[in-house]
């Protein structure tokens, strides 16, 4: 798992360089801010999931390149503004001093913005395919990364600072915040190469999604009071500094790695139903909770 990481880490930060590159960003300060919050090192997860999901389908990792990047950018974009002053208020991410820390609160907002819309242009200009499917990436990214997914799962995050929530409102809260784009980078790498995926494929594949996407805030939630900041990368104890509602919050540091592992389960079942070979999509969620980092 590790070189499959590897691998897909270096093919996704020098595609990044390249599209950053063409994006005819107008300002230096802002392109160093963008690049800066975008090649940071970063595991590149979703990618790695839009390129195995294009693979187990036949389809080849040129195909994907874009989707891959576009879901990059838009993460990078959500933890830039996840750790502004407002919001989680952080000074560390993926080992470095935050965006807004390296350069000033302003600029890493619009450094955001900047990625959050050069993702939508990327994807506009996918070279390997069709209007129909350039269509569908943009619909897919769109409904994961706004106010139907991960967007609205942060406005729940931080409208539940020190409030109680219920299993299913935190639930509902991971599923959005996380899921929806680590659910997009899966849904995204098929559309990249098939027009239409087997319904039973398509399913199988949604549900394996869902159960890792929300999986893998579990796992975050419970490394936020396990991990360490050096192999975090960002500050151990952050949500529990915060009161943040979190699994182990909730259900106990035990009853949330239960969790992990039934959502984990579930995947792996889910797998069975692909039409395709799942080999490294099924090794990818076993790494999902068992990772330091
Ligand atoms: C961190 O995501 C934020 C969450 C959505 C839990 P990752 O753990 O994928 O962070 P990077 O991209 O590797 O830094
Ligand atoms: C962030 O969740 C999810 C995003 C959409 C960025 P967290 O706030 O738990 O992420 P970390 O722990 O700061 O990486
Ligand atoms: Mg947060
Ligand atoms: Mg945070
Ligand atoms: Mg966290």
């Amino acid at each position: 798992m590790r070189d499959a990481l590897l691998a897909v880490q270096q093919r996704v930060e020098a595609q990044l360089q390249q599209q950053l590159a063409g994006l005819g960003l107008a300002d230096a300060r802002l392109a160093e801010a963008m690049t800066y919050g975008v090649l940071n090192g970063g595991k590149r997860l979703r990618p790695f999931l839009t390129y195995a999901t294009a693979e187990a389908l036949g389809g080849s990792r040129e195909q994907a390149d874009c989707a891959a990047v576009a879901l990059e950018m838009i993460h990078s974009y959500s933890l830039v503004h996840d750790d502004l002053p407002a919001m989680d208020n952080d000074d560390l991410r993926r080992g470095k001093p935050t965006c807004h820390i390296a350069f000033d609160e302003a600029t890493a907002i619009l450094a955001g913005d900047g990625l959050l819309t050069a993702a939508f242009d990327v994807l506009a200009r996918a070279p390997h395919q069709s209007d129909a499917q350039r269509l569908q990436l943009i619909r897919l990214l769109a409904q994961a990364a706004g106010g139907a997914g991960m967007v609205a799962g942060q406005s729940i995050d931080l409208g539940h600072v020190g409030q109680r929530m219920s299993l299913s409102e935190l639930e509902t809260m991971h599923r959005h915040k996380t899921g929806a784009l680590i659910r997009a980078a899966v849904e995204m790498g098929a559309a990249a190469v098939c027009e239409q995926v087997d319904t039973g494929t398509e399913q199988a594949l949604r549900r394996y999604a869902a159960a890792i996407g929300l999986a893998f805030q579990v796992w975050d939630d419970i490394l936020d009071i396990e991990g360490d900041t050096a192999t975090l990368g960002k500050h151990q104890g952050a949500d529990l500094a915060l009161n943040k509602p979190t699994y182990p919050a909730l259900l106990g540091l035990e009853g949330a790695r239960n969790k992990a592992q039934e959502l984990i389960g579930d995947a792996q079942q889910a797998l069975q139903q692909v039409n395709g070979d799942t080999a490294v999509l099924a090794a990818l969620a076993d790494y999902i909770i068992s990772r330091d980092h």
